[in-house]
């Protein structure tokens, strides 16, 4: 299971290839986010599975959700993935 290639394709448009995310920070750093840092894989995994939703100050923030799209070894590829290259 390729984490790498699954991210490219289901990640980087909105958090960057490099796990930077946007300048204005709409898309949010994977880098030293305390989801992906956390000893416990839950706030990483959970987002990916069922997406995220909610009402910011002038703004809907979206992230869909890969629940229906990824089997749970996929999910669990990813995750590690992101886990080793952007969580240190
Ligand atoms: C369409 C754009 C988009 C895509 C595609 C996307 N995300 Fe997100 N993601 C977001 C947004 C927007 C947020 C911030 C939500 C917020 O601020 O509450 C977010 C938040 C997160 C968070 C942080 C959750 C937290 O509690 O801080 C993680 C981890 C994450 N995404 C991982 C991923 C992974 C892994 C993928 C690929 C499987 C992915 N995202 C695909 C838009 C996206």
């Amino acid at each position: 299971m390729d984490g790498a290639k699954l991210y490219d394709n289901a990640c980087a448009s909105c958090h960057g290839r490099n796990g930077q995310g946007t300048a204005d920070h709409f898309y949010p750093s994977l880098t030293s986010n305390t989801a992906v840092t956390a000893a416990l894989p839950n706030n990483l995994v959970m987002p990916i599975s069922h997406g995220l939703s909610r009402k910011g100050n002038d703004v809907d923030v979206l992230m869909p959700a890969f629940g229906r799209d990824m089997s749970d070894a996929q999910i669990a590829a990813v995750s590690n993935y992101v886990r080793l290259h952007f969580g240190n």
